[in-house]
């Protein structure tokens, strides 16, 4: 059963998936760190849906909250409070175990901080979740990644030995390894100059329009942004859609 979004008519749906089901679903996602006398609240009452198929960009000013969202969508951290339902399978009622299977089949993620394993070279990194996922040709597979995001020469660097922008290749490399259905980026074109992030926003649309990777990126990159199919604004925790819309809240069940 699909829920609408309240105020769905009013949102340009042009460049949305129609009628896709639904791949990620928050409900009242919201969290909370303690510090020594208070609470910090990071993110509020979040409700999003988002279709198979679909490229959605988060944006907003810099401790808004994305990093802390993305996060949460993607299963690697535990909400305070609230739902996450990624194709299908509600989140938090897994256990560790199935929540890292689950990201290990299904979920890509890029992270800000590209987290590659310093010991191992660019290649071995990609191979890594290849090897682990039983594909039988990790090796040719990870040249190929690696070679479509203009690291062909840099194969056995270590990520002490490659820039900030060719860490950000490998881990993009790295995270389209397993072929996810659903691609998670913080920031993937943060690290690069225009023309490396042209090319890599390519190759991220590609991926969404080829194989219908669903992608949900945080971005500063305002062509890249503009190149999704919708857009989500986050301030100060709290998730919007542009143009004084609200973010989508969950329907009664009369209602849908
Ligand atoms: N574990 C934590 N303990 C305390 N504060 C935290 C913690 N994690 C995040 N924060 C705070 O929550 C806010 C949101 O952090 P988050 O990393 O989600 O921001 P962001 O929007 O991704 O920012 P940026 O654009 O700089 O990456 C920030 O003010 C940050 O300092
Ligand atoms: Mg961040």
């Amino acid at each position: 059963m699909f829920h609408r979004f309240a105020g769905e008519s009013v949102i340009d749906q042009s460049n949305r998936v129609p009628d896709g089901p639904i791949m990620l679903k928050a409900t009242d996602l919201g969290h909370q760190v303690d510090l020594d006398n208070d609470t910090l609240t990071i993110l509020q009452g979040a409700n999003l849906e988002i279709k198979r198929g679909e490229s959605v960009a988060i944006v907003g000013r810099s401790g808004s909250g994305k990093t802390t969202l993305l996060g949460l969508l993607a299963g690697l951290d535990t909400p305070s409070h609230g739902t996450v339902e990624l194709d299908g399978a509600q989140i938090s009622a897994l256990s560790e175990d199935e929540r890292a299977q689950l990201r290990a089949q299904r979920v890509g993620f890029v992270f800000q901080s590209f987290q590659l394993l310093p010991a191992l070279t660019a290649l071995e990194n990609v191979m890594l979740p290849l090897e682990l996922g039983g594909h039988e040709a990790p090796e040719t597979k990870a040249r190929e990644l690696l070679t479509r995001v203009g690291l062909g020469e840099r194969l056995t660097h270590t990520p002490r030995q490659l820039s900030g922008g060719e860490q950000q290749r490998v881990a993009i490399a790295r995270a389209f390894a397993a072929d996810p259905i659903v691609l998670f980026a913080d920031e993937p074109t943060g690290n690069l100059d225009n023309h490396t992030g042209q090319a890599i926003s390519d190759l991220l649309m590609a991926l969404n329009r080829e194989q219908g990777t669903t992608l949900v990126m945080v971005t500063h990159d305002e062509h890249l942004a503009a190149r999704c199919g919708r857009q989500l604004n986050i301030e100060a925790g709290e998730l919007s859609e542009p143009d004084g819309v609200s973010a989508p809240t969950p329907l009664k069940e009369s209602s849908v």
